[in-house]
């Protein structure tokens, strides 16, 4: 999500007396820091550690001055490294395919990369360098780079590749330590918290112990597998960083554990639509009603949680399949309405080079409506 949507949106659609905002797939944290901003207290919830690593990098108030120091003694280090005779000494990290997808070169540096942020650097700024160690760590593999899903790249390719790691690293750090002087200039004294929690399965009530005054996310628009792998997208960071399930993140997300016979998602909004896909694939259709299932309880859940005449602003993107759009952001109405909640509006943001909706699309029909 971009954070200028979840600034406008916070601006403008917030409850009176909000004192707490929550996001159930907080991702990178873009709706926290936005409140943080807003100096709103807040929370969120991912499943994805490689997620939860990153929104709690970037709400976490670093004094920038040990932050420079953290950086130049790496730095030193790695200087130091390259006159290191004594490499074999190294435990290398290890974790099934790792070498399919890195140069033992690679392994090395990367190795000593995190053994030395692991080592040297006080714990509640670890997480700081982890995360540009963890973007690294796709462009030093041998994956495609340019693509979502985990695919390496061809063997001609990888004869040539020779990433500079510590170069990539260090480029890193120095854009994120560019975006936290930023904030370093604001008074951030607002506090924020990530969970691991699934809302499909817990009502948020029961983690926080509040109740929420804005509800505030971009939630996925269908299951990982068959949308944005974010799963397989973080895989090889969570691998290095000694995530036991790395390989299982798209199979816990929404729509992830395929129930064939759990098929029981209705909605009157989208009846045609389930409908035309159950026609054309049932196998598709098995994958949406999944995703559909759990994005139903996950609402039923947050629903629960927030206070009498508290507000929800759902960011979703209604995906095609088989040639059907999917109207989620009807959906998303429909499953708050059941729960007594009532529609304040719908925007729809235009997306330049975006394929229009399918003409028949009831979202398109009634997109004239909406209030922009
Ligand atoms: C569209 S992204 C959110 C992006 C976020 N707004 C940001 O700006 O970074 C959806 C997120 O939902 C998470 N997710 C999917 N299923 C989940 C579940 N059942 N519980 C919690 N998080 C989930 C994914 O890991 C992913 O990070």
């Amino acid at each position: 999500m971009f954070p200028q949507i979840a600034r406008r949106l916070i601006e403008e659609f917030k409850p009176k007396n909000t004192n707490y905002i929550f996001d159930p797939y907080c991702g990178t944290g873009t709706t926290m820091l936005e409140a943080k901003l807003a100096k709103i207290e807040s929370a969120g919830t991912d499943l994805n550690p490689m997620a939860r690593l990153i929104s709690v990098a970037k709400t976490t108030n670093y004094n920038i001055d040990k932050i420079l120091h953290y950086r130049d003694s790496l730095s030193d280090d790695t200087f130091a490294y390259s006159f290191n005779k004594n490499k074999g000494a190294l435990k290398l990290v290890d974790f099934k395919n790792i070498d399919f997808w890195f140069s033992r070169k690679s392994i090395f540096e990367l190795t000593f990369l995190l053994n030395r942020i692991q080592d040297t650097i006080d714990e509640e700024y670890q997480d700081f360098f982890l995360v540009a160690l963890s973007e690294s760590f796709r462009e030093v593999s041998y994956t495609r780079n340019s693509e979502f899903k985990l695919y390496r790249m061809p063997k001609h390719r990888m004869e040539q590749h020779k990433p500079d790691t510590f170069g990539i690293f260090f480029s890193k750090i120095t854009r994120n330590i560019e975006g936290l002087k930023s904030l370093n200039d604001k008074d951030l004294d607002t506090y924020v918290h990530v969970h691991n929690f699934n809302t499909c399965h817990i009502n948020p009530k029961e983690v926080l112990n509040r109740e929420i005054d804005f509800v505030l996310c971009s939630p996925p628009y269908g299951d990982s597998k068959t949308t944005v792998a974010y799963g397989q997208f973080s895989r090889l960071s969570n691998q290095w960083l000694g995530v036991e399930s790395a390989s299982q993140i798209d199979n816990m997300l929404m729509g992830g554990n395929r129930k064939n016979d759990m098929i029981d998602f209705h909605s009157e909004y989208a009846k045609k639509e389930l409908n035309e896909i159950k026609e054309e694939d049932a196998k598709r259709f098995i994958e949406v009603e999944s995703f559909l299932n759990d994005y139903k309880s996950s609402i039923d859940n947050v629903a629960k949680a927030v206070r009498h005449k508290g507000r929800i602003a759902y960011v979703v993107g209604n995906r095609t399949v088989k040639g059907v759009q999917i109207p989620l952001d009807y959906i998303t109405v429909e499953l708050f309405e059941k729960n007594g909640f009532d529609h304040i509006t719908t925007i729809v943001r235009e997306i330049p080079n975006k394929r229009m909706p399918k003409a028949n699309s009831p979202t398109n029909k009634k997109e004239k409506h909406h209030q922009q």
